[in-house]
């Protein structure tokens, strides 16, 4: 099949990577000439694991190409993925202008059947919105070129995104024609060849299937960490209590981890979005509005103990930060903890060393210059002169340190774990004061 895919980001170029890879011809379209630069040159603007070797295949196989010619972009796909960004705006609701622009794009230069798929995470309603515009072009052009308009949420995990879309748990197509539905059970029926994964269902259901799927997770975490705050209280162990939980089957092991709040591209600002759909129809979402609290105070527990040793005014103090990325595998830092937790320290007055296998490139640009944040190469070279260690992010390569090192190295000796990544036991051995979320 011909696809384009508008928008070339996370999802977008993940999509458009993986459907090549399945044999379709691809052209993904990006306004920012600079990350059309790059993948032209075979470079990936983006870190994704797995995704270079995947987008470099398809480019040498001649099935994905790049461009920022919109009218090529249109011309080309049967299949119009519409992938932007849906950032939220200032009263919390999804900002659709980017998505109703590719829309508007799509009704200006089509010239025959489209099928135009939200992919990305859009209220409800949106799929008329995106329809009624591409009408209004169609009708500016004295035309009445058919097309279909159906929703089709991205379910990806930054980090395991390549993996999530080969292998996907469900594929959620909202769709109202037969001719739409037929191309997308044929389009995705090679990502479903040992079950039948595809749930088709009306428009409605399948945006609000993405905003639900999001908010219980983001639920979960919340719960999870309120639960971790008054375990420390008590004197009991929340990952214990989690173990205890967990093996529930109508619980489960995932989501269950208490840390220093969540963040990224997609949980807070979906979690809004709902939260103002709910309130434009008529319903005050009480449990998400608590969700909502509960992280944001969550992204603040680190300082909070910080405080708790080092007093309110943190000047002339220095700390080590483990982790920039708002989790681990992604350079992606939008929302990330560890952006709150920086803020916090300097307006307390200290200066920080931070460490990232990734997100450093990422985290110069969302910083800027400051003097008050440095880089380490290395995460023990991250504790030369640092009073106190946080870790903000479970990247891996944190989880076996030398403890006897890190003792050597801190002037306090003491580690604020947010991601609860050690037995307590080890770095306790070592001499060191081990701090973490919700445990004694
Ligand atoms: N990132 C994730 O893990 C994830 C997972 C599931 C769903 N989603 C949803 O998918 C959507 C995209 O998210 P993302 O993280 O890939 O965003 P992103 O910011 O990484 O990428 C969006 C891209 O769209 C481009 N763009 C904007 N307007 C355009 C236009 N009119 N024509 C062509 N390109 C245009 C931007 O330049 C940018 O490169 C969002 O709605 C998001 O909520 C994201």
């Amino acid at each position: 099949m011909k696809i384009t895919v508008v928008g070339t980001g996370y999802v977008g170029l993940v999509s458009g990577a993986c459907l090549a890879e399945m044999g379709n011809d691809v052209l993904c379209l990006d306004l920012d000439p600079e990350k059309i630069r790059i993948l032209k040159e075979g470079g990936i603007p983006i870190h994704e694991p797995g995704l270079d070797q995947v987008v470099a295949r398809n480019v040498a196989a001649g099935r994905l190409h790049f461009t920022t010619d919109v009218q090529e972009a249109v011309q080309f796909g049967t299949i119009q993925f519409i992938a932007v960004g849906t950032p939220p705006d200032e009263d919390g609701s999804a900002d659709l202008q980017y998505v109703l622009s590719a829309a508007k794009a799509i009704g200006r230069h089509m010239t025959d059947y489209k099928v135009i798929v939200d992919k990305s995470t859009v209220p409800v309603g949106t799929a008329d919105k995106v329809k009624a515009a591409v009408r209004a072009e169609l009708d500016a052009r004295g035309e009445n070129i058919p097309y279909s308009v159906v929703s089709n949420p991205e379910f990806l995990k930054e980090g395991a995104a390549v993996d999530d879309f080969m292998r996907p748990d469900r594929i959620v197509v909202g769709a109202e024609d037969d001719q739409a539905i037929f191309l997308m059970k044929a389009l995705y029926a090679p990502f479903q060849r040992n079950h039948e994964k595809l749930l088709i269902m009306d428009l409605r259901s399948a945006e609000l299937t993405k905003y639900a799927a999001n908010a219980m997770l983001a639920t979960r975490i919340s719960f999870m960490n309120e639960l971790a705050l008054l375990a420390e209280t008590l004197g009991a162990d929340i990952e214990l209590v989690r173990h205890g939980i967990g093996s529930d089957p109508r619980i489960g092991y995932h989501f269950l981890y208490a840390g220093c709040g969540y963040g990224g591209s997609c949980f807070p600002k979906d979690v809004k979005a709902l939260i103002k759909t709910g309130a434009d129809s008529g319903h005050n979402l009480r449990v998400l509005n608590a969700v909502e609290d509960a992280n944001d105070a969550q992204k603040l527990v680190l300082v909070d103990k910080v405080v708790e040793r080092f007093g309110e005014d943190l000047s002339g103090k220095h700390f080590a930060v483990w982790g920039l990325a708002f989790k681990p595998n992604t350079d992606d830092m939008r929302e990330a903890p560890s952006r709150v937790i920086i803020a916090e320290l300097f307006r307390r007055g200290a200066t920080v060393t931070a460490y990232d296998p990734v997100a450093m490139p990422e985290a110069r640009r969302v910083f800027g210059e400051d003097a008050r944040l440095v880089y380490a190469e290395r995460p023990m070279q991250a504790l030369d002169d640092a009073d106190a260690l946080l870790i903000v992010t479970e990247w891996k390569e944190f989880r076996s340190p030398d403890f006897d090192v890190i003792k050597a190295k801190l002037k306090s000796g003491i580690i604020f774990d947010g991601r609860n990544i050690f037995d307590p036991a080890l770095p306790k051995k070592a001499g060191l004061t081990y701090l973490s979320i919700g445990r004694p």
